[in-house]
C-alpha cells in the first residue's frame, strides 16, 4: 500500500517524500507543478535511492485523481498541494478558494468514491488568528484570520472536521505548522520560491548571496524583546518527521486528531538575523520599515500534545536552520532553475 502525497514536489511535501521513504513507505507523488519543479523530485530519488512514483496532475482534475487512484494501492492521504502566498490570496481570493477549498473538496470526494478514508492535511498557525494566549496549544481558540489563504486553512479544517463527524470511518489529523525554514542537510532540496520572497528566511538567504540588497524588517514597535515579531520557526526536516509520526494515528484508526508542529521557541527577527549572520558568517544588511498589515507580534507553540500522543519533537536548533538554508541557498543560488 502507498500514500498519496499532492503537493510532493513543493518544499514540505519534496522533505517529506524523503523521510516517508526513509521510512520505508511506499510513496505516490501527485502536483501539478504550478510552484514547483520537477526536479526536486529527481533530486529526492538521489538522497534515498529510490524511484518516486509522479504524476502532473491537479486536484481539481477528479478524473486524473480517480484515474491514480485505481491504478496504484493508496491507503491514506497526505495533502501538501495548495496555493499558499498570503499576499496574493488577498488580490486573488477567488483562484486560492477555488484551489484550496474546490481542490480539496474534489480530492476527498474522489478518494472516499475509492474507499480511502485516511488523510493529514497541512494547516498552519495561522488559523489562531492573533492567539488569544502564548504559547500556543490546540486549544487555543481558532480567530480572525487576515487574509483569504489563511481562512482557506481555517475553512478546511472544519470542514475535514465535519466529514470525519459524519462518517466515523475518516481518520483525519490535522497538523498546524508554525514557521519551516531550513532543508535538507545534502543541500540538494530546499524553499524555492517565485519572484521576491515574502517569507523572512528566502528574503535573508537571497540578501546574503546578493540576490537582493537589504533586508526589510517590518517594524520593530512589537510588544516584544526587541519590538520585532517573533515567530516559531521550525527546520522542515523536523517537520517532515512530524507527518511520518502522524501517519501512527491513521494507522490506528484514531478518528480526528490535531496538532501543532513547532518547536516551543519564538525568535525575533533581529534574533533571526544574529543566529543567520553567526551560522554562516555572512553579513544581512537590513533597515526598519513600517509593521507589514496584517502581521502579529508574537506566534510560538507549545509543542507537548504531539510530542505526548506522537512521540514526535523537533530535534534542530536555529543555528542549523540558519545553516542549511545557506547551504541549499548558496549551492543553488536560482532554486532548481541553475
Ligand atoms: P509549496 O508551494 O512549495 O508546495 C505546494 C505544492 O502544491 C506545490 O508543489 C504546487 O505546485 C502544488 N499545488 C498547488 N496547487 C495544486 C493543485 N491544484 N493541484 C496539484 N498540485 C498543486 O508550499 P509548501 O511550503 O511546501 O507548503 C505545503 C503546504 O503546507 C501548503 O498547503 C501550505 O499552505 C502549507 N503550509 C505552509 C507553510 C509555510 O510557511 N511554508 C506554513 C503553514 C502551512
Ligand atoms: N518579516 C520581515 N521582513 C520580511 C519578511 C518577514 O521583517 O521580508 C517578518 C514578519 O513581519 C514576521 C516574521 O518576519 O514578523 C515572519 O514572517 P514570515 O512572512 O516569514 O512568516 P509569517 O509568520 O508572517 O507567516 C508564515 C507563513 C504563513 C503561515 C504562518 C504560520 O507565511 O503562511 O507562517 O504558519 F500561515
Amino acid at each position: 500500500m502507498a500514500i498519496l502525497v499532492t503537493g510532493g514536489a513543493g518544499y514540505i511535501g519534496s522533505h517529506t517524500v524523503v523521510e516517508l521513504q526513509n521510512a520505508g513507505y511506499e510513496v505516490v507523488v501527485l502536483d501539478n507543478l504550478s510552484n514547483s519543479s520537477e526536479k526536486s523530485l529527481q533530486r529526492v530519488e538521489a538522497i534515498t535511492g529510490k524511484q518516486v512514483p509522479f504524476y502532473k496532475a491537479d486536484i481539481l482534475d477528479r478524473d486524473a485523481l480517480s484515474e491514480i487512484l485505481k491504478k496504484e494501492k493508496i491507503d491514506s492521504c497526505i495533502h501538501f498541494a495548495g496555493l499558499k502566498a498570503v499576499g496574493e490570496s488577498v488580490a486573488k481570493p477567488w483562484e486560492y478558494y477555488e484551489n484550496n477549498i474546490a481542490g480539496t473538496l474534489t480530492l476527498v470526494d474522489v478518494m472516499r468514491k475509492a474507499g480511502v478514508k485516511n488523510i493529514i492535511f497541512s494547516s498552519s498557525a495561522t488559523v489562531y488568528g492573533d492567539p488569544a494566549f502564548i504559547p500556543i496549544t490546540e486549544e487555543c481558540p481558532k480567530g480572525q484570520c487576515t487574509n483569504p489563504y489563511g481562512w482557506t486553512k481555517s475553512m478546511l479544517e472544519q470542514i475535514l472536521s465535519d466529514i470525519q463527524k459524519a462518517d466515523p470511518e475518516w481518520n483525519v489529523v490535522l497538523l498546524r505548522y508554525f514557521n519551516p525554514i531550513g532543508a535538507h542537510k545534502s543541500g540538494t532540496i530546499g524553499e524555492n520560491p517565485n519572484g521576491i520572497p515574502n517569507n523572512l528566511m528566502p528574503y535573508i538567504t537571497q540578501v546574503a548571496v546578493g540576490k537582493l540588497k537589504e533586508l526589510n524588517v517590518f517594524g520593530n514597535d512589537y510588544d516584544t524583546h526587541d519590538g520585532t515579531g517573533v515567530r516559531d520557526y521550525i527546520h522542515v526536516v523536523d517537520l517532515a518527521r512530524g507527518h511520518v509520526k502522524a501517519l501512527k494515528k491513521i494507522e490506528d484508526k484514531s478518528g480526528l486528531n490535531i496538532y501543532n508542529l513547532g518547536t516551543g521557541k519564538g525568535y525575533s527577527v533581529l534574533d533571526i538575523v544574529k543566529n543567520f549572520e553567526e551560522a554562516t558568517g555572512v553579513t544581512i544588511p537590513y533597515v526598519i520599515r513600517d509593521r507589514r498589515p496584517g502581521d502579529i507580534a508574537t506566534c510560538y507553540s507549545d509543542a507537548g500534545k504531539a510530542e505526548a500522543e506522537l512521540g514526535w519533537k523537533a530535534e534542530y536548533g536555529i543555528k542549523e536552520m540558519c545553516a542549511d538554508s545557506w547551504k541549499w541557498q548558496s549551492q543553488n543560488p536560482n532554486g532548481y532553475d541553475d
